[in-house]
């Protein structure tokens, strides 16, 4: 009814300062061949983190990182996080994190993204089709370790950025991003770099945003939750040195029996954890859950075939989904001190560790689980009445991260799928563990979104790993259309 008239001026003005996606698209398609050059050079870099052989290689893709960013005319740090003590008590140097920023305007949000340039182990004789640290292009696929597993998605990140300055178009948003070298062994050194850095790097940031994961399927998705893990040792000590089983066995209670009785009770065979208090703590499936997990496109029979398995422990869409997303789970890993050669060595373990993880959800508490874990190994074990000794101890308590998808960054990224792909995001979870979401949660107060570019087949950690040519190039417009969706958060709704 009451139609304001917009001066001519101002529609004029809106057309050179509004959002020209299409021109920075097209840059995107145009500059692809460098950026598959970037990433071949990033790729050829063995920066595996957990092999200490290996820690200049690391140090130098940190360097490398650094001088990417310097070039682009980032205010760039290479931040010292201090030393890694070895087992054997040798001491190393972690590698530097990596922050940077470009633009500091008062009047814009900032945010802040995190990625990491470590990978996991590859060796071409563990099964690679070709060598893992020779980027190899076969049919749209590049293969590579590291590919998916973070190093396109952060360079895809970098050179979002780099497509507004190169057209020299404003950027919509502050950025900053930290870059690090451990997290495929944890993170060492980063919780305390966050904490010591909350007050300067982290006190103008509004959000934070981590492409460390994948998509479901084909489709698009935003990840608004992870789980988190609670990782037990459960030791069983019995004879003070290891018996021959023909001698001493039919007379002593052995170790061994004692620790797979037990193993036993933890879940039952159709998935019930028997531990008491754990499924009482989760938080229940509310209805718009289950609405969404029943549009989420996802094929059971895809999925089994990708694992090799004939049934799966549901055989519907969203007790699957919702068992790999919002329930927890009981993982037995493994017995250490068990006999594990090949061969018929007949001896009776003195002492065996048995290793299993507990997957964590709201509104589960590691401290609660540690405590209902043991008191239940322990009740279980004195009904066997055996002599021998039982210790409980939980070595890892991540906890479980979740984002409110009503978050504006949610919708922000809502619509960048939308203007990018042209379709509706499927909003996921993460079964895994990404400690450190929990950790900027915490410390920094911001919020968080989980906004992936790999696909669902990627392979990460696993041999021929790849991102798809596709991914990587359209991710890059994604997280272009992304930064100017969260341009448009008003300052005064949050
Ligand atoms: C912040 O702004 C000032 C003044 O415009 C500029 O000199 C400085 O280089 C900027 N810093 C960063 C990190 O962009
Ligand atoms: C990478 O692989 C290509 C194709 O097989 C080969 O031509 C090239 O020499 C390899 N590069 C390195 C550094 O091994
Ligand atoms: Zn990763």
């Amino acid at each position: 009814m009451n139609c304001p008239r917009i001066p001519l001026i101002l529609l004029l003005f809106s057309s050179v300062h509004g959002f020209q996606y299409t021109n920075l698209a097209n840059y995107v398609d145009s500059h692809q061949e460098e950026y598959v050059e970037a990433l071949r050079e990033w790729v050829a870099v063995e920066s595996d983190s957990s092999n200490i052989l290996k820690r200049s290689e690391l140090h130098r893709m940190m360097e490398l990182t650094a001088k990417k960013l310097q070039q682009m005319g980032g205010s760039v740090n290479l931040i010292d996080i201090g030393n890694q003590e070895l087992p054997d008590g040798q001491i190393i140097m972690l590698p530097n994190v990596v922050t940077a920023q470009f633009g500091n305007d008062s009047d814009k949000r900032t945010v802040c993204i995190y990625g990491h340039t470590d990978v996991q182990p590859a060796k071409l004789e563990d099964g690679w089709a070709t060598d893992p640290f020779n980027l190899t292009e076969i049919n749209g696929n590049l293969y590579g370790r590291g590919a998916s597993d973070n190093k396109a998605p952060v360079l895809a990140w970098i050179h979002a950025v780099e497509a507004y300055k190169s057209l020299n178009m404003e950027l919509p948003v502050n950025v900053k991003f930290i870059f690090e070298g451990m997290e495929e062994t944890g993170s060492n050194g980063l919780d305390a770099m966050i904490q010591s850095h909350r007050d300067t790097f982290f006190s103008d940031v509004d959000y934070i945003i981590i492409s460390d994961c994948g998509w479901l399927s084909r489709k698009p998705a935003l990840t608004y939750g992870t789980r988190g893990n609670c990782y037990f040792f459960a030791e069983v000590e019995g004879p003070k040195q290891d018996l021959h089983s023909g001698v001493y066995g039919g007379t002593v209670i052995e170790p061994m029996t004692d620790i797979i009785g037990l193993l036993d009770t933890l879940i039952s065979p159709s998935g019930k954890i028997l531990i008491p208090g754990i499924r009482e703590a989760v938080a229940p499936l509310s209805d718009e859950e289950w609405k969404m997990y029943q549009d989420i496109q996802f094929d059971l029979d895809s999925y089994m075939s990708k694992i090799g398995v004939s049934q799966l422990m549901y055989n519907n869409k969203v007790d699957l989904l919702a068992h790999r997303w919002r329930y927890p789970t009981v993982s037995i890993h493994g017995i250490e001190g068990a006999f594990s050669d090949p061969g018929t060595k007949t001896v009776i373990p003195a002492k065996v560790i048995a290793k299993f993880s507990i997957r964590q959800v709201p509104n589960m508490e590691p401290v609660m689980v540690k405590k209902q874990v043991t008191e239940y190994l322990h009740s279980m074990f004195a009904k066997r009445r055996s002599p021998n000794k039982l210790k409980v101890t939980m070595v890892i308590g991540a906890k479980p991260w979740i984002a409110d998808i009503r978050d504006l960054l949610y919708e922000a990224g809502k619509a960048a799928v939308k203007r990018v792909f042209n379709t509706d995001p499927d909003l996921i979870r993460e079964g895994g563990t990404i400690p450190i979401a929990k950790t900027f949660q915490d410390v920094t107060g911001k919020s968080i979104i989980m906004l992936p570019i790999g696909g669902f087949d990627d392979g990460l950690h696993s041999q021929n790993e790849k991102i798809s040519r596709y991914n990587y190039i359209e991710g890059t417009k994604l997280f272009i259309a992304y930064l100017y969706e969260v341009s448009q958060i008003k300052k005064s709704s949050v």
